[in-house]
């Protein structure tokens, strides 16, 4: 077992209109101007806007507003925000949204807080000084952004999607009402599904260290993931689902499925960035699509930690070589993705990378780590280009 530092600092509102909430929540922060930072109109359609507007107005506080947010955000817009934010005085920072609303939120807040260029911090060239500070409200479970300490951005320029991660970014508040979940379409809320399991099983997936107890949380976190996505594929409006859901989704990349590990293997993660980047596909589909054959591919040299998977997280019975339940548990696995509606090949994106395009993204991937992918076995560019000829 490995020696950890937990550190978990954002308050957590939870529940049917948590939101109501947000006025006090801003007091306490004692700011005195807020950027509303939202994505492309789901939060306006859905009335969840017009009453964040009334909380501030009925708080006297003044705000400024930047929209327009995409899946994968876009550092054209980041830049844009911290120039607003520079020029308004801005002192906090409201993400209404998911994902990519919280990213594009705390990188404007690094741009604010660190001054300079703030892709450079991406590119490793600088590290984070500070972030403004960030609150949220979340209406997708997926990526856990609302209490993790990281962000990724895509440039347009190159079209790279890097990520920058300081415990500076860890948002004060993340507001969670299930029922803001409840408009998503279904294909959004299984991809949040994926990403929330591929955020335990990354951690699961580690090369030294470890301990019981969080592998037994992370097992029933992933157990009780799979359960809820399978009720919610058929009956979206289930309350209970939703919240069970949005709080594995917190909890998944809080930190608290990687104490005593060394943290985790995070390649399928880099490798599916690179997809996203330059095909644009939403991330926990993009996930669902490389994450068998990544498998496969790492479990012939190491198998250990996948017999586990098969035995602990996807109850696979029966005997076998360690090579034969391995092999069962990615089967199990790629099985439940396919009942929820996710692509277990990135053909089945809609997509077709060419050779040429594989072997850009594998280098994209090494360059922006400075180093190999992954723990459970060391990925470079080839062995990545093997993956994603077996992906598709
Ligand atoms: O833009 P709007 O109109 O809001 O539509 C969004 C978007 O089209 C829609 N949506 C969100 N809430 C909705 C809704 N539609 C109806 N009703 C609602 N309540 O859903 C679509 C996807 O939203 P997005 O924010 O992109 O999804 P997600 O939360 O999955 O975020 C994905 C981004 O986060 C990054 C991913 O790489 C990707 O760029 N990640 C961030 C992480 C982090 N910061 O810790 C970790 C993750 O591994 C991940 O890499
Ligand atoms: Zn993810």
């Amino acid at each position: 077992m490995n020696d950890f530092i937990f550190h978990t600092p954002t308050k957590v509102i939870f529940g049917r209109s948590a939101e109501a909430k947000l006025g006090a929540l801003l007091r306490e922060q004692g700011c005195s101007k807020v950027l509303i930072h939202y994505g492309g109109g789901s939060a306006e359609r859905s009335g969840l806007l017009g009453r964040v507007r009334e909380a501030l107005k009925k708080e006297g506080m003044t705000w400024v507003e930047l929209g327009g947010v995409v899946p994968n955000p876009r550092l054209s817009l980041v830049y844009e925000g911290i120039e607003l934010g520079r020029r308004e005085g801005v002192d906090f920072i409201l993400a209404v949204g998911g994902g990519s609303v919280i990213d594009s939120a705390k990188a404007i807040g690094y741009g604010l807080g660190s001054g300079g260029d703030v892709w450079e911090l991406f590119e490793r060239k600088r590290k984070v000084t500070d972030c403004t500070p960030i609150g949220v409200i979340l209406t997708i479970a997926a990526t856990g952004s609302e209490m993790s300490s990281s962000c990724v951005i895509t440039a347009e320029d190159g079209w790279r999607k890097l990520g920058c991660t300081s415990e500076t970014s860890r948002p004060r508040f993340a507001i969670m009402n299930p029922e803001l979940t409840m408009t998503l379409p279904d294909y959004q809320t299984a991809c949040g599904c994926v990403d929330i399991l591929m955020h335990t099983m990354e951690r699961w997936f580690y090369a030294s260290g470890g301990m019981e107890l969080t592998d037994r949380l992370s097992a029933s976190l992933m157990r009780t993931t799979m359960k809820h996505a399978l009720i919610l594929r058929d009956d979206p409006q289930n309350y209970d689902s939703r919240a069970e859901i949005m709080w594995a989704g917190a909890l998944s990349h809080n930190g608290l499925t990687g104490c005593g590990s060394d943290g985790g293997d995070w390649a399928p993660h880099k490798i599916e960035h690179e997809l996203s980047g330059l095909f644009d596909v939403a991330h926990g589909a993009g996930l669902a699509a490389v994450w068998g054959s990544w498998a496969r591919y790492v479990s012939r040299e190491n198998p250990k930690r996948f017999v586990s998977f098969a035995q602990h997280v996807m109850q696979v019975s029966g005997a076998g070589t360690d090579q034969e339940m391995a092999l069962k548990g990615i089967e199990a696995f790629e099985e439940f993705c396919r009942a929820v509606n996710m692509p277990t090949f990135i053909r089945e994106l809609g997509i077709e990378p060419t050779e040429e395009e594989m072997r850009e993204m594998a280098e994209k991937c090494i360059a922006g780590l400075h180093g190999p992918a992954g723990k459970v076995m060391k990925l470079n560019a080839d062995d990545i280009v093997e993956i994603f000829k077996m992906a598709l």
